[in-house]
């Protein structure tokens, strides 16, 4: 099959290619109306189809006499516990859980939160949402209480699945305390919180809402899969926005696995019972889409990690892991690789195990330098893909699709237009960009399925964030250019958004932290390049006058706070005191400029600026802290 046939015809005739899709999966209704426009100005997939996620993530395959694959491998290296569930083991303890759950009340539409670390409880507590109707949203647990809080008055859940505790390299992160923190600052009152006890002997403070989980799925009997609408939301994911609070982004049920399935075989180049592994964390979109939905979908085998790449317990974990599970494809993030790289420079680890079984190795998450991308081709001798996608897509918009056609792999760009998202670049005056000519990254509408419906309860948001700025087409909050050969470079956010070891966090949010801290007048934060995790966040605070607090105990509050408030996964390590800040002549804070002259050796400096000579006072500053390199300016 040729990429070029394959992509044009999705582009050509979207409703016959996505029907076609379709076809692969097992509705209870197979849907008439294929596509459709939405109330929101965005569009709807499948819209009278019928169908249930966990009926064809588990019971569909269970049924064609795949009961005995392992459906999950858990790999804790943390707890030193492995497991291999089956797929029937996978129904017996959702269709239990479900069971838990529709006896604690829960109906289809009620929302639910699960705050769980990798075990393979949360996939269960997913799945068993999924089952009936329920719509759940896991928050990724390096989220502080307090950011928990903002989500759980957001989507009002009347459950909220936890566990005794998180570890994260030889530290125990007790869940429960966060939980009960959580719920004593929201508003809205949840009714139960189910908690499964790892048994590591981790204190569990007791609520009266608690409910034990062994204890709900013993004594329930399994639940049947619900059949819900393909426009039912299967899940609310947060991710950062360009403001200080959240977006719950709505996934629909029918149009997600309907692209999911199809991304596996096109994109990922993976056949059913393939293992696949994609190490990341169950609470982002990768989680969401390719350790739990995607791969179970395709009735594949996929690894549940519950580690990092280094130190649990060394920089070899990854090779052990695809070579004990003969992974075929692995998906991880830049940053991933460059703590392993850091370690293990001439990769001497990875040659003590046989890697024969991995055939592709595919990168996103953040932008992936070129040394990155070069020594893991080198080490691995396999294509290493970077592709690029989003919370808001659910699934990758630009790839090099080797289940279609394998391109030559370009280091820089993350690939084509993957079929269904018609790509284009436009400036800011609306007119597309020519070949290498930077601008907008759009997708003209409509979005193929699977992209999000709207945002949580916030259709405003949802239009003004994504449909309003360039009508026509959905904005992607990303800059980039395409290249004379089609090849799509993604330079980066054009927005507060920035991406920190993979994980994406608003400037936006921390800076209002930091302003609320009572010596501080004015402040900048913003995202600098950090070797390791592609981006780190640094502020800049000015003091008001009179303040009597040093620099040091300023920023150790201030460090604090962040953590305190987002929680450790925000890596706020820095903030300088400055007299003041670069600010245009009408006062706005020239935030790019600062991360200009900490990044790049060359940079433009803004004729709107209200005085040059507070660049050389920037330079200083960073400078005693040891930020940036020696730069040259253009004007
Ligand atoms: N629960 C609780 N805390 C968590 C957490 C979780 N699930 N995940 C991260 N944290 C904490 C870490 O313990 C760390 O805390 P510390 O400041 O007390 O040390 C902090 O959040 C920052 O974590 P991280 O950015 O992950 O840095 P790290 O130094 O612990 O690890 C890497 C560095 C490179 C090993 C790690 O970032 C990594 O594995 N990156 C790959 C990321 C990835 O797969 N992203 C998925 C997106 S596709
Ligand atoms: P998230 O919603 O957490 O998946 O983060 C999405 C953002 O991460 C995108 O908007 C990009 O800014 C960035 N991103 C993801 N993958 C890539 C990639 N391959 N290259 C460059 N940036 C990427």
């Amino acid at each position: 099959m040729k990429y070029n046939d394959f992509y044009s015809e999705s582009i050509r005739n979207p409703e016959d290619f996505w029907k076609e899709q379709a076809q692969a999966l097992a509705w209870n209704r197979f849907p008439t109306e294929i596509l459709k426009d939405a109330p929101n100005g965005g569009n709807e997939w499948f819209s009278d189809g019928e169908l249930n996620m966990s009926y064809l993530c588990i019971d569909r395959h269970i049924e064609a006499g795949f009961g005995d694959q392992v459906a999950i491998y858990y790999d804790s290296p943390v707890t030193n516990v492995k497991a291999n569930i089956t797929y029937m083991q996978l129904r017996d303890e959702v269709s239990k859980l479900a069971g838990g759950l529709k006896h604690l009340g829960l109906e289809k539409g009620d929302t639910a939160i699960i705050y769980m670390p990798m075990i393979p409880q949360a996939v269960y507590a997913m799945l068993a949402c999924a089952r009936l109707g329920l719509i759940h949203s896991v928050v990724f647990g390096g989220f502080a209480p307090h950011e928990l809080a903002i989500r759980i008055d957001d989507c009002k859940p009347k459950v909220i699945i936890t566990a005794s505790n998180g570890i994260e390299i030889e530290k125990i992160i007790p869940y429960k305390p966060f939980v009960d923190e959580a719920i004593a600052l929201a508003k809205h009152k949840t009714e139960r919180v189910v908690i499964f006890d790892r048994k590591l002997g981790v204190h569990i403070p007791k609520m009266n809402y608690d409910v034990d989980y062994d204890t709900l799925v013993k004594e329930s009997e399994p639940a049947e899969p619900v059949q819900v609408k393909s426009t039912h939301p299967l899940y609310i994911l947060y991710t950062s926005g360009t403001t200080g609070t959240p977006k719950g982004i709505v996934r629909d049920t029918g149009g997600y696995a309907t692209a999911l399935k199809a991304s596996m075989k096109y994109v990922y180049g993976i056949e059913e019972g393939d293992v696949y592994w994609a190490a990341s964390d169950v609470g982002w979109v990768v989680g969401h889409s390719y350790i739990a939905y995607a791969p179970l979908l395709n009735r594949n085998s996929t690894v549940l990690f519950e580690g990092k790449p280094i130190k649990t317990p060394d920089a070899s974990t990854f090779w052990r892991v695809i070579s004990e599970y003969k992974v075929k494809v692995m998906f991880t993030a830049p940053t991933a690789i460059r703590a392993i790289k850091k370690e293990d420079p001439d990769g001497l680890l990875l040659k003590k195990y046989d890697l024969s079984c991995l055939e592709y190795q595919f990168l996103a998450g953040e932008r992936c330098d070129v040394a990155t991308l070069e020594w893991t081709q080198e080490k691995l001798g396999i294509p290493v893909i970077d592709h690029w996608w989003q919370t808001e897509s659910g699934w990758p918009m630009l790839a090099n699709m080797v289940g279609v056609e394998l391109q030559p792999i370009k280091p820089g760009s993350a690939g084509f237009p993957v079929h269904g998202y018609n790509i284009q670049i436009m400036g800011e005056d609306g007119n597309l960009c020519g070949t290498n000519e930077e601008g907008y990254v759009l997708v003209k509408l409509p979005l193929p399925p699977g992209c999000l419906l709207d945002v949580w309860q916030n259709t405003k948001r949802f239009v003004s964030g994504y449909l309003e700025k360039f009508p026509g087409y959905y904005f992607s909050g990303d800059g980039g250019y395409k290249d004379e050969e089609g090849y799509v470079f993604i330079t980066g956010r054009v927005d507060d958004i920035i991406n920190v070891a993979g994980h994406r966090l608003s400037t936006a949010e921390m800076e209002e932290i930091v302003a609320s801290h009572p010596a501080i007048a004015e402040c900048a934060v913003f995202g600098i390049h950090c070797d390791l995790k592609g981006q780190r966040p640094l502020g800049l605070a000015v003091l008001k006058s009179g303040t009597d607090i040093t620099s040091q105990k300023l920023e150790k509050e201030v460090i604090h706070n962040v953590r305190r408030d987002i929680g450790a996964v925000a890596s706020f390590k820095e903030l300088l005191v400055v007299n003041r800040l670069p600010k245009t002549r009408s006062g706005k804070i020239l935030r790019k400029l600062l991360r200009n002259i900490a990044d790049k050796s060359e940079y433009p400096i803004p004729s709107t600026i209200d005085d040059v000579a507070i660049i050389d006072e920037i330079k200083q500053a960073y400078s005693a802290r040891n930020i940036g390199k020696p730069k040259k300016q253009t004007i």
